[in-house]
């Protein structure tokens, strides 16, 4: 049976930056779990300072954050402070910071103790609540190691911390969302036990990218390109998520995730699904997320017995990063010295549908690459008759669109036209759009604000997230148990990757852009 609804009460206001009305928050308060964090200090409270500056959030609000170690606020507005500076050195200034340090609160316990909770919900957040008048709507941010998840939703649930008398309450997760389909599955109903499904807010920080939203904008309103957007107009579509970065102090977690479940299981099956899902009947929340899902469903299962034909693996070595020296994968801190865990993944992926039967979806991700690059290239047929090869030497190499990601948030076609001068001679022109910043907010500072307003169409559903568990699953198994520790390392760090890499696309008679 359908379950009926109770949206939150919320009022919308909203604020014109830019040119753009931007809905601003409702009054809620936020309940960091992990408030000193990598999480916290790197993305969460420099997205939410810049929401307060730009004055996106509610007067009505404030943070509580909660971490394992004894400090007094003062010292967790220092932290705080500290990162915010280091995150956005341009963005920050004294006043606004003082300001929003004023809605900064703290206070440690132990996420599993069970009495906690009831002391916590008793006595520290009532007053606060009543102080910010926040209207009884609450956000639990779970920016925690996923070892600890389960304890705390168990203890939110059986507190009364889900109910939502007053306001609204929220949960957010951050990925990965498990580490296999069956983790997932027990995660989600561990949830589901004190939260229904429209309290629960999967993030992924890549949907609140500029860019990845303006795919769907793109797409659906224009009508130029959407007759162009299948199997008889597109040869195959790349997308690249690069990074420059290492491991840094993150050995602990990546050591047990690697590659796959780090950056495929959700970023990049994420923006494969926009890419090629269908229009959705309405721009809402569970219509396109239904839309996703529909593509995840179609997603060819990969033959685990030729997975060297679509899977490509590789760990960085020792290398050069921006004319720095910098260590291998197993060099770092915390690294196992055999290690086989992989930090870059390519696939070759195909939608089965109507729309793209036998259409290629390359697909890679790697740390320590040469350049940090986030794009989604869409590779167009090439004409299907050269009628000037009497006259001209050059092949035509096919139209390519381009959706950057990041840096450089952008679109851009590229096409032919003659070039000036007596001969017939053709040149490629790029046409570029350059996304113009109307408001300098982070990805994570979009899907917040989401979450506080209640709007769930950037955040995955359980469905969508069992199904690419479900497919990666016994990938990631198959990988793990043939992996032998003399393959790594296979690229050098500062490098496009490994070469298997070019030959899984090269095969085809395709090449991967450069990074
Ligand atoms: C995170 C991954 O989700 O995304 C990191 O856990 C990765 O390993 C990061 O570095 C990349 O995000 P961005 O926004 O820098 O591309």
């Amino acid at each position: 049976m359908e379950e009926i609804l109770k949206l939150p009460d919320l009022e919308t206001t909203y604020r014109a930056i830019g040119g753009c009305e931007i809905e601003i928050s409702s009054p809620c308060c936020l309940i960091v779990f992990g408030a000193y964090g990598d999480l916290a200090k790197g993305k969460l409270i420099p997205s939410l300072y810049l929401l307060s500056k730009n004055r996106l959030i509610s007067e009505n609000f404030f943070l509580l954050g909660i971490g394992r170690q004894e400090m007094s606020r003062e010292q967790y507005f220092e932290l705080m402070q500290t990162a915010v500076k280091s995150v956005y050195p341009k963005d920050y200034d004294d006043a606004a910071w003082s300001e929003f340090a004023m809605k900064l609160y703290y206070s440690s316990f132990d996420f599993a103790s069970s009495e906690l909770y009831i002391k916590f919900l008793k006595e520290k957040l009532p007053p606060l609540e009543k102080k910010h008048q926040t209207r009884g709507n609450r956000i639990f941010y779970l920016a925690t190691p996923p070892s600890v998840f389960e304890p705390i939703i168990l203890n939110l649930g059986m507190t009364g911390l889900s109910h939502e008398d007053e306001g609204y309450s929220h949960v957010v997760i951050e990925k990965p969302f498990g580490r296999n389909f069956d983790s997932a599955r027990r995660l989600n109903s561990v949830l589901q036990q004190y939260f229904k499904e429209r309290q629960i807010f999967r993030i992924d920080h890549y949907l609140g990218m500029e860019t990845v939203q303006n795919m769907l904008m793109f797409r659906f309103a224009n009508s130029i390109f959407e007759p162009l957007w299948n199997r008889r107009y597109v040869d195959h579509i790349q997308i690249t998520a690069s990074e420059t970065l290492g491991v840094d102090h993150r050995a602990g977690y990546y050591e047990e995730a690697g590659v796959i479940r780090d950056m495929f299981q959700s970023h990049i099956l994420q923006l494969l699904a926009l890419i090629a899902m269908e229009p959705p009947v309405a721009f809402e929340a569970d219509r396109v997320r239904e839309e996703k899902i529909k593509i995840f469903r179609s997603i060819r299962p990969f033959a685990l017995d030729r997975i060297n034909e679509y899977i490509v693996i590789g760990q960085y070595g020792k290398g050069e990063i921006n004319g720095k020296e910098v260590s291998g994968y197993r060099e770092e801190t915390g690294v196992s010295s055999g290690s086989i865990v992989p930090t870059f993944a390519a696939m070759k992926v195909f939608v089965d549908n109507w729309r793209w039967n036998d259409v290629p979806f390359y697909i890679r991700s790697g740390k320590r690459l040469s350049n940090k690059k986030t794009e989604i290239s869409i590779h167009f047929k090439s004409v299907p008759h050269l009628m000037f090869s009497r006259v001209m030497k050059e092949s035509i190499d096919p139209n390519i669109l381009v959706f950057r990601l990041q840096p450089d948030e952008g679109i851009s076609l590229t096409f032919h036209t003659k070039r000036k001068g007596s001969r017939i001679c053709l040149e490629p022109v790029l046409m570029d759009y350059v996304y113009q910043k109307g408001v300098s907010m982070s990805a994570y500072a979009w899907v917040l604000l989401d979450c506080m307003r209640g709007d769930q169409m950037l955040f995955l559903r359980q469905e969508g997230v069992e199904l690419t568990w479900s497919l990666l699953t016994p990938v990631i198994e198959r990988l793990e148990s043939f992996t032998q520790a003399e393959k790594f390392p296979d690229y050098e760090a500062g490098s496009s990757g490994p070469e298997a890499a070019k030959s899984l696309i090269e095969r085809d008679g395709r090449s991967w852009r450069p990074l």
